[in-house]
C-alpha cells in the first residue's frame, strides 16, 4: 500500500532494432508541445499538414490518406477487413512472420485465403502467385515490401502485373520500408499501402499511416456487407480525416504532432537521399559483419531489406547473452529472431534516425568486443576496418544525417 514509485527515468538506448528506432530531438520537442483538442481549429490545420506530408512520403495523390490510430498491425487489419467479404478470395504472399500476420488477419474475415509461400530469407516468386490465382476470381493480392522478421525486400512490380492479370487489388505492407526504400504508390499502382510510424519515419510507435487508391475506395463503396470492424471502417474514419472533420474517435493528438515533425525531417532530407543513406549504411554494416566472419540470412544482395539486416548466430554463441551484453555495456539494443528464426538470427535495424555512419561504426566495434567476450575468434578491428573501406569506396555523402 505504501510502495513508493521512483522518478520516471528511461535509459537512453541506441535502438538498432527492427523498430522502434531512436528519434530526432525535434520529434521529442513536438511530442511535448501543449495538448489541444482534436476538433480545435488549429489542430485541423495540423491534420492538413500531416496529410500533405503523408502524400509526399507515399508519393500519391490519393484522397484517402491518413494515419490510423493503431500500430502497424492496425494497418494490416484495416486493409483486409475493408476489402474482403463473404465469397471473396485473397492471396497473401508469405515469407515471414509479418506477411503471415496478413494471412492470419485475413482469415478472420469470411473470405477464402490462399497463402503463397517462400522460405524465410527469400521473397515469394510472383510466378507462384500467378499459378495459384489462375482461373480464379481473386479480390486482393497482399505482400510485405519489407519482411522485418527475415530482412527480405520484395520488388513490387511483378506482383502488380500478376494482380492486374487476376483483376485483384494490390495491398502492400510498407511498415518497415516506407521512407527508407524506394516506393512510389501512384506510379507502382499500389491500391492500399500502410506503414508504421516507429520505423524509418522515426516517430513514436502508435500510428499506422495508410493510403487507399480511388479504385480500392470504389471497392469499399460497393461492398454488400458491413465492414466487420467499426473502428477500422475506413469510409467512416475518413469523415474525420476528410473535408468535414467530423468526430469519429479521439485520435492521439500528441503522436500526430510528433509524426508531423518526423515527416518534415524526412522531406527536408528528401526521399531519394534518405533511401541512398539507408543503402550506404547497410552496405557498410554488411561489409563489417562479413569481415568479422559472420554470415547473413539473406544470400542475394538484391533481396536485402536496407532497414533490417539478419545475421546468422554462429554455432556455440548464445543469442541472449550477446544481446544482453550489448545492452548492458553499450546501451545498444538489437533484436533476436522471431518464430522459426528464434535463436538462429540477430536482426540489426538501421532505420530512419538510426541509419547513421557513427552508429554503424559504434555497433561493429561493440559487437567485436561482445563476440570476443562470448568466446568467438574475431579478427581484431576487422568489422570497423571493412565498414570504413566500404564508406571510402562508395564515396557517398548520404551516409550520415546532415543535421
Ligand atoms: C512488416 C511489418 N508489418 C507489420 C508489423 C506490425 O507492426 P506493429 O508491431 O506496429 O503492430 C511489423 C512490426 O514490426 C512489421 O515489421
Amino acid at each position: 500500500m505504501t510502495q513508493q514509485i521512483g522518478e520516471f527515468a528511461p535509459p537512453n538506448r541506441l535502438m538498432l532494432t527492427p523498430g522502434p528506432s531512436s528519434m530526432d530531438p525535434r520529434v521529442y520537442r513536438a511530442l511535448a508541445s501543449p495538448l489541444v483538442g482534436h476538433l480545435d481549429p488549429w489542430f485541423k490545420g495540423c491534420m492538413d499538414d500531416t496529410q500533405v506530408l503523408l502524400r509526399q512520403i507515399f508519393q500519391t495523390e490519393n484522397r484517402l490518406t491518413m494515419p490510423l490510430s493503431a500500430s502497424g498491425s492496425g494497418g494490416i487489419e484495416a486493409s483486409v477487413v475493408n476489402t474482403l467479404e463473404e465469397g471473396d478470395e485473397a492471396i497473401v504472399c508469405v515469407n515471414g512472420v509479418f506477411s503471415e500476420r496478413m494471412a492470419v488477419i485475413a482469415s478472420h474475415t469470411p473470405a477464402k485465403v490462399t497463402k503463397v509461400e517462400a522460405p524465410y530469407g527469400k521473397p515469394v516468386d510472383a510466378e507462384d502467385v500467378r499459378r495459384a490465382g489462375k482461373g480464379r476470381k481473386i479480390k486482393i493480392v497482399g505482400l510485405a515490401q519489407g519482411e522485418t522478421s527475415s530482412g527480405v525486400l520484395t520488388q513490387i512490380a511483378d506482383f502488380r502485373k500478376v494482380a492486374d492479370e487476376l483483376g485483384a487489388l494490390l495491398i502492400v505492407d510498407a511498415v518497415a520500408s516506407l521512407a527508407a526504400v524506394p516506393l512510389h504508390v501512384d506510379r507502382e499502382r499500389v491500391d492500399i499501402c500502410f506503414s508504421g510510424t516507429q520505423k524509418a519515419i522515426s516517430a513514436p510507435p502508435g500510428m499506422s499511416p495508410i493510403t487507399v487508391s480511388p479504385r480500392a475506395e470504389e471497392v469499399f463503396r460497393t461492398r454488400k456487407s458491413k465492414v466487420q470492424s467499426w473502428y477500422f471502417d475506413l469510409t467512416t474514419a475518413m469523415n474525420y480525416w476528410g473535408k468535414e472533420r467530423l468526430y469519429h474517435h479521439t485520435p492521439p493528438v500528441s503522436l500526430i504532432y510528433a509524426l508531423r515533425e518526423a515527416m518534415r525531417i524526412v522531406m527536408e532530407e528528401g526521399l531519394e537521399a534518405r533511401c541512398e543513406r539507408h543503402r550506404m549504411n547497410q552496405l557498410a554494416l554488411i561489409a563489417g559483419i562479413e569481415a568479422m566472419g559472420l554470415e547473413l540470412l539473406v544470400k542475394r544482395p538484391a533481396d536485402r531489406l536496407p532497414t533490417v539486416t539478419a545475421v546468422m548466430i554462429p554455432d556455440g554463441i548464445d543469442d541472449a547473452k550477446v544481446r544482453n551484453q550489448l545492452l548492458d555495456e553499450f546501451n545498444i539494443e538489437i533484436a533476436g529472431g522471431l518464430g522459426a528464426l528464434k535463436s538462429k538470427i540477430w536482426r540489426v535495424g538501421l532505420m530512419g534516425h538510426c541509419s547513421q555512419k557513427p552508429y554503424v561504426l559504434l555497433f561493429l566495434a561493440a559487437m567485436e568486443k561482445v563476440l570476443i567476450d562470448q568466446g568467438l575468434r574475431v579478427p581484431s578491428g576487422a568489422g570497423v576496418g571493412a565498414a570504413v573501406q566500404s564508406y571510402t569506396h562508395t564515396h557517398s555523402e548520404a551516409a550520415v544525417v546532415s543535421r
